[in-house]
């Protein structure tokens, strides 16, 4: 039987706060156990009631952690603003009231449901490369290489419904991995068992979690990755999530759920073209100053390392050499060996991910 969702509402407007909670109330499988007028008062009630979920602009939400309620941000007016607010929360969903109002009754109901998470909770890491071809799937398949290294269970995600090619790179037909899609009907009551039960293991030792195929995109929403996310890291050390180029909902939503940005880098004009392009979009959901920069594919050229400190005020966490050995591995959906050249780059930019000094 399903248990009655309990709801901690906090909304501005005493109006519209007093019909969700009848509206809530009424549909009778969430019950609003406590309300909130701002967010002092929201991180009080959240502490003394302990509910399943948090109804709230999103606004006076603080980010979510994987073991606290399951957060579902309503405004009356959908904006950018809101929508970004929602996103850097950790929102599971984002409802215009009354227009969604059936449909934030069921996402409050599943939180009655949902399983609790543990206190684990993985170091996230979001892989972004603004130009094509940078490398954005060679960093992702090999920060996870080397966070394995370190004896850390480590889980990669490809979210990238168009250019999502880890499965290639991992030397895996599309049609033996799970991918993000198949477990979005399960993302009410999903659990560590069942992502668990979804994923590939790749014989270095990390597992893996296919894109979604074109068709099936759609159904991924920003919501239902944040949620895998959130499962992921709750029953995992690290989390590599490699986001879509384009700078759209799923792409916000991977990197609002990450503790490091990685934004992989060439040397050249473009890439640092696109990359400041893409950094600027970032900037109002708060993501920028998690971002780090890997320079990828490095050789001589014009343009050197130190440029990046220049155009973009950070040093680069790494500098991955421009190697043959990298293609004829990828090509052959192989892993680069993580001794030589290349796999030292990536010891130290997962030793710098996760701050550890003897990295620096
Ligand atoms: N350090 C490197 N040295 C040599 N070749 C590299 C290096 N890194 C990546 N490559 C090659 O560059 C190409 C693009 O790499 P990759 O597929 O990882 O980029 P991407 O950013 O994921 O591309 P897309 O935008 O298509 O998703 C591949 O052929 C890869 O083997
Ligand atoms: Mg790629």
């Amino acid at each position: 039987m399903q248990e009655v969702a309990r709801v901690v509402l906090a909304l501005e407007a005493d109006d519209v706060a007093e019909e969700v909670m009848h509206f809530l109330d009424r549909s009778g499988s969430a019950r609003v156990v406590g309300t909130a007028g701002d967010d002092r008062q929201l991180v009080e009630a959240v502490r003394q009631l302990e509910p399943d979920a948090i109804v709230a602009h999103p606004s006076l939400v603080a980010p979510a952690s994987a073991s606290g309620p399951a957060v579902l941000a309503l405004d009356t007016r959908e904006s950018v603003a809101s929508l970004r607010a929602a996103i850097r929360v950790g929102a599971q969903g984002f409802y215009l009231w009354p227009g969604e109002r059936d449909a934030l009754a069921a996402a409050a109901a599943a939180t009655g449901s949902m399983p609790r998470l543990g206190d684990k909770r993985a170091m996230i890491v979001a892989v972004h490369g603004a130009r094509g071809g940078v490398g954005s799937t060679f960093v992702a398949t090999h920060l996870a290489q080397a966070f394995t290294r370190r004896d850390l269970d480590c889980v990669l995600l490809d979210a990238d419904p168009t250019y999502g090619d880890i499965s290639a790179a991992l030397g895996v037909p599309d049609d033996q991995m799970h991918t993000i899609a198949d477990l979005v009907p399960l993302v009410p009551e999903l659990t560590p068992a069942h992502l668990g039960d979804a994923l590939w293991t790749h014989p270095a030792g990390f597992r893996a979690l296919a894109a979604p195929s074109a068709e099936r995109a759609a159904s991924v929403s920003a919501a239902a990755l944040a949620a895998i996310v959130r499962v992921a890291a709750a029953s995992h050390d690290a989390v590599v999530v490699s986001v879509p180029r384009e700078l759209g909902e799923l792409t916000l939503s991977g990197l609002a759920s990450a503790d490091r940005v990685l934004e992989v880098l060439s040397l050249d004009v473009l890439s640092f073209r696109a990359a400041t392009r893409a950094i600027d979009v970032f900037r109002p959901s708060g993501v920028a100053a998690r971002v780090g920069f890997v320079v990828n594919r490095a050789s001589r050229s014009e343009i050197t390392p130190g440029d990046v400190e220049r155009v973009f005020g950070a040093v680069p966490l790494a500098v991955v050499p421009a190697d043959r050995a990298v293609p004829r591995a990828q090509d052959r959906g192989r892993l680069v060996p993580p001794k030589g050249r290349v796999g030292r780059a990536f010891a130290k930019l997962a030793g710098r991910v996760l701050e550890d000094p003897e990295a620096a």
